[in-house]
């Protein structure tokens, strides 16, 4: 019987300190994420310095607790899977550091893998990936549309020209006065309103799978200033659910329209805003009239930053014979294609 596979996966690209073990790709035996959300609120936005400053504070911690729920020692361990890139260098290096550590005193393989892959490998902890198929990253700091023929091999089909989804959705909620991060308050506050305020849809060219955020994002915040000029006032769930209707509407129609184009079995929801009620609700809508295509979308836990998804990319790349060596450096600018 073939001996079961575990992998060790470290995350430390933005603002979750994060360590997880999962069994043959698929199975998660611990999953330990310490969030500095907290730390970066009264900024309005992530601190690069003080995120890897909670790194070099949590990681050895954070890595202890996993290894104690998973019951585990290193001698078990094939591999260990760490974000090498993209995201901010100070907080990648810390996490590229302890996996190197890790894997030279035990004796180890290292594996650097891409973070949006990570994110696209957490639906693999949900059910198994059937190829030909489209993943609709929608994240903090990227929006795209992957088309992927099989394990490891990612296409980019559609990228944002400007900012990504979960960008505007931050910018937003800081026109309106709300906390750091401001996609999950933007969302709950859409279910409160209606969406009566127009607001553009940045289609592209009519073959591009490209997005536009940013003229959506400047409507918003001209909306409320012109408002405050007249001394109006704007309802901000009315604005909330109107702004979210423009995100949501372009997002569903590239990713239905390529799920059609390239004809894949699967369309799987990636990222920090897949956690969003009101995209997961309109992609299970829209693909329910497509039965021949299966859409996956994971639970909330594993759509922000973790590292079990990162442990779940880490086994495909490892199987596949990538290693990476000490000199593994962090790649604040990495490509998912290369
Ligand atoms: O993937 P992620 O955890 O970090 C990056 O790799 O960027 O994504 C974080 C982003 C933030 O912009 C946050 O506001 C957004 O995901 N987000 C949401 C929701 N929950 C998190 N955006 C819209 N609706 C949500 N419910
Ligand atoms: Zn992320």
């Amino acid at each position: 019987m073939k001996k079961d596979q575990l992998i060790i996966g470290i995350e430390t690209s933005c603002d979750e300190t994060a360590v997880a073990i999962v069994k043959n790709g698929r199975d998660i035996i611990a999953n330990v994420v310490a969030s500095q959300i907290e730390s970066h609120k009264r900024f309005g936005g992530v601190v690069p310095e003080i995120a890897s400053r909670h790194h070099v504070e949590q990681v050895t911690i954070v890595l202890e607790e996993a290894m104690r729920q998973a019951e585990i020692s290193f001698q078990d361990i094939d591999a260990i899977a760490v974000t090498e890139g993209p995201g901010l260098v100070g907080a990648l290096l810390i996490g590229v550091n302890a996996a190197k550590a890790l894997a030279f005193a035990n004796g180890i393989p290292l594996v650097g893998v891409h973070h949006i892959a990570g994110h696209i490998y957490a639906n693999r902890l949900v059910t198994e990936m059937k190829f030909p198929l489209l993943a609709l990253v929608v994240s903090g700091g990227h929006t795209e549309l992957v088309y992927m023929k099989g394990h490891g091999d990612f296409q980019v089909i559609g990228e944002t020209r400007d900012d990504a989804a979960g960008e505007a959705y931050d910018k937003v909620a800081r026109v309106l006065s709300m906390p750091y991060p401001g996609g999950p308050h933007i969302d709950r506050l859409a279910h409160e309103g209606s969406p009566t305020i127009k607001l553009p849809r940045a289609w592209l060219e009519e073959d591009s799978y490209d997005f536009s955020f940013s003229g959506l994002k400047s409507a918003v915040i001209n909306t409320v200033h012109n408002a405050e000029q007249r001394g109006e006032v704007i309802a901000p769930e009315d604005l909330a659910a109107s702004f979210q209707e423009s995100v949501v509407e372009v997002l569903v129609t590239k990713a239905l329209k390529a799920a059609k184009q390239y004809d894949v079995k699967q369309v799987l929801l990636a990222g920090g805003v897949a956690a969003n009620k009101g995209l997961r609700k309109a992609l299970t809508e829209s693909f329910a009239d497509l039965p021949e295509i299966e859409l996956v979308i994971p639970p909330l836990s594993l759509c922000t930053d973790n590292a079990a998804m990162i442990a779940a990319v880490g086994s495909v790349m490892f199987e596949k014979g990538k290693r990476s060596d000490l000199a593994l450096n962090a790649n604040p600018g990495l490509d998912i294609e290369g």
